[in-house]
């Protein structure tokens, strides 16, 4: 089995049994965003805890395989940091949760729906904290 067997393997794991799948009550960060491309959505809540990190995450949503594994992954890996570190997530390291260094345009959308749903969460956030 090479390396991007076993990403693979993982890839579907997380879409068949996502981490952190469900809502959570009161979020201080909360956004639902769409694909463009295709109209999956993915919606978010972040729960933040004194020191304004990530205290708790959860996502919901119907959507592709590598979404759904991408949000699985992207939430497991958000957990504990901080508003600043979550403002400089990029597609770069949305790729790195997956394990795959590229992603044809199309599949990018998919993978970085969450990214794409945090950062408008954040904006919003800061918008109301402000
Ligand atoms: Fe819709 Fe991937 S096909 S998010």
């Amino acid at each position: 089995m090479n390396t991007s067997d076993i990403y693979r393997e993982e890839i579907i794991d997380h879409s068949k049994h996502p981490r952190n799948f469900g809502k959570i009550a009161q979020p201080d960060l909360h956004h639902k965003e769409k694909n463009p491309l295709c109209g999956d959505e993915i919606e978010l809540f972040v729960k933040l805890d004194s020191h304004k990190k990530v205290k708790a995450v959860a996502f919901d949503g119907a959507g592709c395989v590598i979404s759904k594994a991408s949000a699985s992954l992207f939430t497991e890996a958000i957990k504990g940091k901080s508003i600043n570190e979550l403002e400089q997530l990029s597609a770069k390291d949305v790729l790195e949760y997956l394990g795959l260094s590229e992603l044809t345009p199309t599949r990018q959308k998919c993978a970085t729906l969450v990214l794409e749903t945090l950062k408008r969460g954040l904006k919003n956030y800061q918008q109301k904290t402000k």
